[in-house]
């Protein structure tokens, strides 16, 4: 997949640079070819000969070439690379980036890509959730560079969070499929994220803890394989996911089933990873429900439908239906059974019972369930690997049909 083809490496000054090594033996390897640009602290972490000898090309990081006086001309990188990320990219570079500053030849080449750019962050936990890093990013996503989630773990900083860059072999999966010719390409994908509310009267509602970020981070997944992306969204407070996806909100359980009737007969792929209300109240106050002399407030709850399953009936021969299964227990029979009642050709099912899977954790263990009762284990994986995971099995599903 890599192949000859020019990946640009942007190094910033991280301790997490060290990886980048290890992350440039592996591009090597797989027959890439490959130019470092450091930022000027990064050679306070790591230095240029590490990464000259190993890419076989100078490293770059001024302007002009101390030794020879030639100027390093940065358009020249930047059209010359099929491929520019930066990893590590520290909170600096991010908001210099995301500014548009030119104060190093790394932000100059940066200017002048016009080829996919995308950014690995490495920082400290309370640093990458700041404010100011958050719109940093989010203004970067808008400008079409793809932020490679960072994980959560141990920092230098001696904190434990969210901010140790991705692992090099991550890295090096991301790149490989962003040349890869997937056979999603144009394949239209509809995904729905997050939980649904329904409302009990103007300032309250029923909903659940779902965040949406399995939901985002595959449609970011089948953005960046090329299908046409859209996602259906309850209301959550993530940012918008990256990459060319049409997103539509919706709030109520009723929304959401409206929204996926209407797209579902275009699409060829339909991932239901929303956590949609099973029941919402009978009856909607308009009024604020006042307290009353009543110790108890009774609730009448009615179900709401079951978009899936509808969806199931009438789904098409060449259609791929998925569907989401979050269990409490190890109720895989449970799944199974959901797999079969709603005519799916696979299911992810997760068991709260599993350490760092359910709503509001950043990582997520799966099994896939298919009709033929094949299922395929993972291990706990970040949720961006994890809907990785699943575009490639989704991707082997469309090969052979
Ligand atoms: N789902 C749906 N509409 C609903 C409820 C669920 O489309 N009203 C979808 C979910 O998006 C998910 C799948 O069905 O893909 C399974 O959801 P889950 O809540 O696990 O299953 P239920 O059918 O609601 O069964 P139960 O709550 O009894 O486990």
């Amino acid at each position: 997949m890599l192949k000859n083809k020019k990946i640009l490496l942007g190094v910033c000054g991280s301790i997490a640079a060290y990886k980048s090594t290890l992350l440039l033996r592996e591009l090597i390897k797989e027959g890439a070819e490959v130019k470092v640009v450091f930022s000027p602290s990064a050679s306070q972490f790591v230095t240029p000969l590490t990464f000259s000898t190993l890419s076989k090309n100078p490293v770059y990081t001024e302007f002009t070439d101390a030794k020879s006086n030639v100027w390093v001309n940065h358009v020249e990188l930047g059209l010359w690379a099929d491929y520019f990320l930066i990893a590590p990219a520290t909170a600096r570079t991010i908001s210099n980036f995301s500014h548009g500053n030119c104060d190093s030849l790394l932000c100059a080449v940066f200017l002048s890509a016009r080829c996919k750019v995308a950014l690995a962050p490495a920082m400290d936990a309370d640093m990458f959730n700041h404010f100011s890093t958050q719109k940093n990013l989010q203004s970067l996503r808008e400008q079409g560079i793809t932020i490679i989630p960072p994980g959560t773990g141990e920092l230098a900083s001696g904190l434990t969070g969210e901010g140790r860059m991705a692992e090099p072999e991550e890295l090096l999966k991301f790149l490989q499929n962003e040349f890869r010719k997937s056979p999603l390409s144009k394949k239209k994908v509809l995904i729905t994220a997050g939980p649904t509310h329904e409302a009990i009267d103007p300032v309250r509602y029923l909903g659940n803890n779902s965040t949406g970020t399995m939901g985002y981070r595959l449609a970011e997944v089948f953005a960046r394989r090329n299908s046409s992306v859209t996602l259906i969204s309850g209301p959550v407070s993530l940012e918008k996911p990256n990459g060319n996806i049409r997103c539509l909100n919706v709030v109520s359980a009723e929304e959401m089933k409206n929204a996926c009737l209407r797209e579902f007969p275009e699409q060829d792929i339909v991932i239901m990873s929303a956590a949609v209300a099973d029941f919402k109240p009978a009856h909607y106050s308009s009024n604020k429900i006042k307290k009353n002399e009543s110790e108890t407030l009774q609730l009448t709850l009615v179900k709401n439908p079951d978009i899936l399953a509808e969806l199931g009936e009438k789904k098409k021969k060449n259609q791929i239906l998925i569907g989401f299964a979050l269990e409490s227990g190890k109720n895989i029979s449970y799944a199974k059974e959901k797999l079969k009642r709603k005519k799916l050709d696979m299911l992810v099912y997760n068991t709260l019972d599993d350490k760092g899977s359910g709503f509001g954790k950043s990582t997520n263990k799966i099994t896939l369930l298919f009709p033929d009762g094949k299922e395929k284990l993972f291990p706990l994986k970040k949720k961006a690997e994890v809907a990785e995971d699943i575009a490639d099995e989704v991707e082997g599903m469309v090969r052979n049909t």
